[in-house]
């Protein structure tokens, strides 16, 4: 996608390092920075540097990369899939993207490694664009339904964190849709969750949707009932960090919500997301394994002041604990649908398994 009409991916190979977009600074800055080594690419996930289920995947694929590119032994191929395993728990295309890392190099002579991780981290990407570019035009059918009955006014998605080109390597999950519908002149609004308690909904999707012209209006994170209940939603489309066989739906904390209050209102819900996010292993989301982060993510928020400089200031009292679980599941039973790179299913293991067949014998 593009910023400022330049064309961007958030994550790319120069030169035997790694290049991403630093989004701890977005939306006040709009830096790159290089990732050289297997421990730059562990720090860049777990700080978030990176962060979006695709992108957690594709930066640990690269970070395999730059460890082999150091001692290509069997030793250091294992050292480094469980180091970046164990940089953020909750996003599957991690896990999937290592296993399929550890697969391909693990039977190859330590000499012909290197040169494969690299090959097969760019595929990794390719195949993550080919996705998320498919998920944007099926979901579009979904937004270009409902544009029909709109008689000539927006339809109004109200999406939830940041699942757009940044939260992967191109065009996102959820946003997909919307780019490519208002790609094709429907005229779509998208109500953004500011999505506490790091704001990646009001900092990174306001950021993303406005670079590229989609109209868009930042809200608190509980005002998305409200707003249904007034017939203000057409639609709730979010991306996913684990999908269950089952087709239960793990995402940033507060989804669920959204979910009850959409189907309360009748409001459509639809999850975005691609192959590599569902966990055939598991039927069950309560197995589903959520991020515990900082306390200090809540405690404080950060922000620009008038000259510029971004500070961080408390907003808790001192003395107050702060719990800040990170992701929550939505029964499959509150979820209209999946969308995928193969279609739109039900969520439920008959609807995932007749896209993808073969997979899904959940435990
Ligand atoms: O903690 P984050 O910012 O990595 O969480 C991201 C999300 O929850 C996204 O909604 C999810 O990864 C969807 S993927 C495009």
């Amino acid at each position: 996608m593009k910023i400022q009409g330049i064309p961007y991916r958030t994550i790319w190979p120069d030169g035997g390092l790694v290049r991403v977009i630093d989004q701890a600074r977005l939306p006040f800055e709009l830096r790159v920075v290089e990732l050289r080594s297997l421990r730059d690419a562990a720090t860049a996930i777990s700080r978030m540097t990176v962060r979006g289920a695709p992108l957690i995947g594709a930066t640990a694929a690269y970070g395999v990369a730059l460890a082999l590119r150091e001692d290509p032994g069997d030793g250091a191929l294992g050292t480094a899939i469980e180091t970046l395993l164990s940089t953020r728990p909750t996003a599957f295309n991690l896990a999937w993207s290592l296993e399929r890392m550890r697969k391909r190099l693990a039977p190859l002579a330590p000499s012909r490694r290197a040169a494969a991780a690299w090959e097969e981290a760019a595929a990794i990407c390719e195949e993550d664009v080919a996705h998320c570019r498919a998920i944007g035009a099926h979901g579009a059918a979904l937004i270009s339904r409902i544009a029909d009955r709109a008689a000539g006014r927006a339809v109004n998605v109200l999406t939830h964190c940041n699942a757009g080109w940044l939260a992967c390597v191109d065009w996102g999950t959820a946003l997909a849709p919307i780019y490519h519908a208002h790609d094709a002149g429907l005229a779509v609004h998208v109500w953004v969750d500011e999505t506490r308690p790091r704001n990646q909904g009001a900092s990174l999707t306001a950021y993303e949707l406005g670079a590229h012209g989609v109209p868009h209006t930042v809200i608190a994170d509980n005002l998305g009932g409200h707003l249904m209940q007034r017939g203000q939603v057409d639609l709730v489309l979010v991306g996913s960090d684990r999908v269950t066989a089952g087709g239960d739906v793990c995402n940033k904390v507060g989804t669920y919500l959204k979910a009850l209050a959409a189907r309360d209102n009748r409001v459509p819900f639809y999850a975005a997301l691609p192959f590599s996010t569902i966990d055939w292993s598991l039927s069950d989301g309560e197995r589903i394994p959520i991020e515990e982060r900082s306390p200090s993510e809540l405690t404080h928020v950060s922000g620009a002041l008038e000259d510029g400089r971004v500070v961080s200031v408390r907003v808790v009292p001192e003395a107050s604990r702060a719990l800040n679980l990170a992701f929550d599941v939505t029964p499959a039973r509150l979820v209209s649908g999946i969308v995928t790179e193969r279609g739109v299913c039900a969520a439920s293991a008959e609807g995932l398994r007749a896209l993808y067949p073969g997979c899904g014998a959940a435990a």
